[in-house]
Order: structure tokens, then C-alpha cells, then sequence
């Protein structure tokens, strides 16, 4: 069953000079699918994270969640639909410094007034599946990185959401870290059957999805799927991106 389905969307930022920054882009994501977009920096990655986050609106063609058009719907629906529908995930990882690390995982609870048992229960749950159940009484401060983002995708999935959307998770981590996140992301996407849709400009990052899709002038440009092998998958990934052009790819960063 299709989870995600964008049909000819195109987006125009209007001003006093109108750039279009996507053009008629169609994809369709499965349920269970763990999927990464990439492309060079200006391809339109974020405007597209935008459009299917609800966070801006086409100027043209259609975007469904869950068979739903989150477009469609009036401001109060939108918040709620964003908050019981989707996970989000940031390279900054998002989270309040005033709060335990307990505290912002229930925070989504927390604002659809669930019961303080049933949050309970689901943190318990949510942690362990994230190896942060010795954490949760800390602060922000007190914990690394690969925590605090553990500790983002711990709130972004403690209500179950239809889909996840993740802008640049790995940014701000180190390689270790970094492998350790993505290990993680991939076990909630196999255990929980959470899609998820993944912006990267790390191949390293990409090559933990079941498919990448690749954008070049606001354009799909190719698209190419997992198999077996991480390791040739990654390689892959590197061969599209140095086709790409642009700056798709940094010869600076890598390693698998
Ligand atoms: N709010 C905006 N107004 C005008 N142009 C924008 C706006 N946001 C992005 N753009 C332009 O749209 C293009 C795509 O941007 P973006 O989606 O951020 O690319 P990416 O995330 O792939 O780096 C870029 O040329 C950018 O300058
Ligand atoms: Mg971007």
C-alpha cells in the first residue's frame, strides 16, 4: 500500500524574479519503505521535504498521506494530522534543554493530553528500543550526540506515525555516531515497519535506505534500489552522484 503518493507536483517561488525550484516531480513510497532523497545542494531537496511535511504548498499537483491531502485541510487539522500522522527528524536534533530526555520523548503525548500510565508504558517501550532507557532522567547537556538524536527519533516515533521524515539526521554527528543513528533507523524501520523518507547529502547515510532517489534541477533525475550489499549499494550511490555533478558529492568524506 502506498504511503506517500506525489502526483506532477511543481513548486514556484513567487518574487520579483519566480524561480521553480521543483518541476512535475511523481513518486509514489510504500508502506515499510525506508527511502533517501539526494542531489546536489539548490536541487530542491528541502522544498520537497516542505511539500510533504506540509510545512509549504505546491503551486501545482497533488501530494496524498496515508490517502489523505494533508493540503486539503484546515489549519486546527493540519496541526493535529502533523502531530498524530508524521515524525520528524532534524540535524539539530530539535530537542528543549529545559526538559529531561524522558520529557521530550512524551512531548507529542504530552500535547494530545494521553494519560501519564500509557506514556509511561510507551517511553518504557521507546527507549529500549533505542538503547536510551539509562538516559532518561538526564538532561540534554549531559548527554553525546548519537543520544540526542537517538533521543529526537525516540519522539518522533513514540506515537507510531504513518511516515517519518528525517532533513539531514546525520548532519551534525560524527562517523561513529553517525553509523550508530542510521543502525538504529534501520532497525525501526525493520522491527516497527515505520517508512520513512530520508534527506542526505551522505552516501554513507543513503546506503542504509531501501532506495534512493536521486534530484537535479528541482528534477527526478534516477533512482536506484538496495539489493543485498550495502558496501556495492554505497558504491552505487557514489557512481550516480559523481554523474550528478554539481557539488552531489564531496570526495572529501568517505568511507564505508
Ligand atoms: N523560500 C524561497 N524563496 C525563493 N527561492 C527559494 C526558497 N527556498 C528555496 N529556494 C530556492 O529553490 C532552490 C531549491 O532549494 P532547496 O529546496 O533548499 O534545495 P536543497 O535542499 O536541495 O539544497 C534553490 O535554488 C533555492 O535558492
Ligand atoms: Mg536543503
Amino acid at each position: 500500500m502506498a504511503i506517500l503518493e506525489v502526483k506532477n507536483v511543481t513548486k514556484v517561488y513567487e518574487g520579483r524574479l519566480s524561480y521553480r525550484a521543483l518541476s512535475d516531480i511523481t513518486m509514489t513510497i510504500d508502506e515499510g519503505e525506508f527511502v533517501g532523497i539526494m542531489g546536489p545542494s539548490g536541487s530542491g531537496k528541502t522544498t520537497f521535504l516542505n511539500m510533504v511535511s506540509t510545512i509549504d504548498s505546491p503551486t501545482s499537483g497533488i501530494v496524498l498521506i496515508g490517502g489523505k491531502n494533508p493540503h486539503k485541510l484546515k489549519k486546527h487539522e493540519l496541526a493535529l494530522f502533523r502531530r498524530r500522522e508524521l515524525g520528524f527528524v532534524f540535524q539539530n536534533f530539535n530537542l528543549l534543554d529545559t526538559l529531561t530526555i524522558r520529557e521530550n520523548i512524551v512531548l507529542p503525548l504530552t500535547l494530545d493530553g494521553v494519560n501519564v500510565k500509557e506514556m509511561e508504558e510507551k517511553v518504557t517501550v521507546v527507549a529500549q528500543k533505542l538503547g536510551i532507557s539509562e538516559i532518561l532522567d538526564r538532561r540534554t547537556y549531559e548527554i553525546s550526540g548519537g543520544q540526542a538524536q537517538r533521543t529526537a527519533m525516540a519522539r518522533a516515533v513514540i506515537h507510531a506515525p504513518k511516515l517519518l521524515l528525517a532533513d539531514e539526521p546525520t548532519g551534525n554527528l560524527d562517523s561513529k555516531a553517525s553509523r550508530d543513528v542510521l543502525e538504529t533507523m534501520q532497525q525501526i524501520n525493520q522491527v516497527s515497519g515505520t517508512t520513512m523518507l530520508m534527506v542526505t547529502h551522505d552516501p554513507l547515510a543513503a546506503s542504509y535506505c531501501d532506495r534512493v532517489i536521486f534530484i537535479k534541477d528541482g528534477k527526478l533525475y534516477n533512482e536506484i534500489h538496495r539489493g543485498e550489499n550495502r558496501q556495492a549499494f554505497f558504491q552505487n550511490i557514489i557512481d550516480v552522484l559523481s554523474l550528478l555533478g554539481g557539488n552531489a558529492y564531496d570526495l572529501s568524506t568517505v568511507g564505508v
